[in-house]
């Protein structure tokens, strides 16, 4: 087993990740819950394969499951107020902890019910897709979706401890496991060229679940997320690099009704569409934007974006993104690979024309 350790003050947590973690759980999780109750929360397809692993770690304490409908469709207010009934009826007090067991979107929501049940109780995350191990799981960001914005609903809420047990992507979709690697590849092209370089040689490996690489990905992006973090725990800052490709990515899973494409592969054609805007404006070669393309399309991802959405639509829904401050709007674009940066100062009729593609 691997630990890192998230370092937020007080508030700082461990990151395990090793195979087969989930059999050790009742002694990895126990220092991190304080009252004598816990909820589970995940979903019906993750239920019937691990939530016997989680109730047998927690089984000396008062414990209960809240199994909610598959799906990023359901990541909305309504569905946590589901978990907030089960909670109560439940008598959840303030030092019921919460497991959220599963990928981002019962991440996001539990750490969301986390957040706002009896204006704050303690949760810890086991994630079982890749995306989520590499990224949504640390962090604290926590929320749901808007019809009309991605994850516009939420509040920072920093996990006890993150559970990483690799062997559960043995189960995952290969589509699912692609979306995933989209994430791995965002901390190369922002601050890592080593492991950009490293995953262009290991990208097979990665895709036939080598577990040794999977594991190598994991505690990499680990790493760079929780450096992050502790740096700029609240996104005034560098944290804003970590969303490469996800304004326009955001605009797609919006635009085309959630769920329809996944966050990894919208964050995908996303992050090509950045780095066509970093190449017109004189930051990336050609060859760096093709480089990107392969390894895209290597790791079995999209990288054109969806016919249906014109460039006035992505222009709509990038107007209400997060990172839009005092009404103008910021993109993370590359000034090398391996080098992001945040900026408001990019030439608007580039972007028409990256908007605009025939
Ligand atoms: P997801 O949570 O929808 O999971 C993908 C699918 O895999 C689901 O059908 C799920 O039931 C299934 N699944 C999960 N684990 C499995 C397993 N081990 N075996 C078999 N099936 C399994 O999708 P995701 O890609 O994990 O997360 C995407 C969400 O994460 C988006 O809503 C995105 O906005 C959010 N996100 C949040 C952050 C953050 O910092 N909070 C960062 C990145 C993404
Ligand atoms: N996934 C982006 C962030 O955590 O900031």
């Amino acid at each position: 087993m691997q630990t890192l350790q998230v370092e937020l003050g007080d508030r700082s947590y461990p990151i395990y990740i090793g195979q087969g973690l989930l059999a050790q759980a009742k002694h990895l999780l126990a220092p991190h819950i304080h009252g004598k109750s816990c909820v589970t929360i995940t979903n019906t397809t993750i239920a019937p394969l691990y939530l016997a692993a989680v109730e047998q770690a927690i089984a000396d304490k008062k414990h209960s499951a809240s199994i909610l409908p598959d799906g990023e469709a359901y990541k909305t207010l309504e569905t946590v107020n589901t978990i907030y009934t089960h909670l109560l009826e439940q008598r959840a007090d303030r030092k019921t902890t919460l497991i959220a067991l599963g990928g981002g979107v019962i991440g996001d929501m539990t750490g969301f019910a986390a957040a706002s049940y009896q204006r704050g109780v303690d949760f810890i995350q086991v994630p079982s897709t890749l995306l989520a191990m590499v990224d949504s799981s640390v962090g604290g960001k926590t929320g749901v979706n808007h019809p009309l914005g991605k994850n516009m609903i939420g509040a920072f809420h920093q996990p006890n401890a993150v559970l990483i047990d690799t062997n559960t992507l043995n189960t995952l979709a290969d589509r699912e496991l692609s979306a995933g690697i989209a994430e791995v590849i965002k901390y190369g092209l922002i601050r890592d060229l080593v492991f950009l370089e490293w995953l262009d040689q290991h990208m097979e490996k990665l895709l036939a679940r080598d577990a040794e690489a999977l594991t190598y990905a994991i505690h990499r992006s680990c790493e760079h997320k929780a450096a992050v973090v502790a740096a700029d725990e609240r996104e005034t800052g560098e944290r804003a690099l970590l969303n490469l490709g996800h304004t326009f990515g955001h605009a797609i899973e919006a635009g085309m009704g959630y769920g329809e494409w996944l966050h990894g592969e919208a964050v995908a054609v996303g992050t090509l569409m950045a780095a066509e805007l970093s190449q017109r404006m004189g930051w990336l070669g050609k060859q760096d934007v093709a480089f990107m393309r392969q390894l895209f399309e290597r790791a079995k991802l999209p990288t054109t974006p969806p016919s249906q959405l014109s460039g006035d639509d992505f222009k709509r829904y990038m107007a209400v993104d997060k990172k839009v401050l005092d009404g103008s709007l910021r993109l993370i674009l590359m000034k090398a690979l391996g080098q992001g940066i945040v900026t408001a100062d990019f030439d608007a009729s580039a972007l028409h024309q990256v908007l605009n593609r025939p």
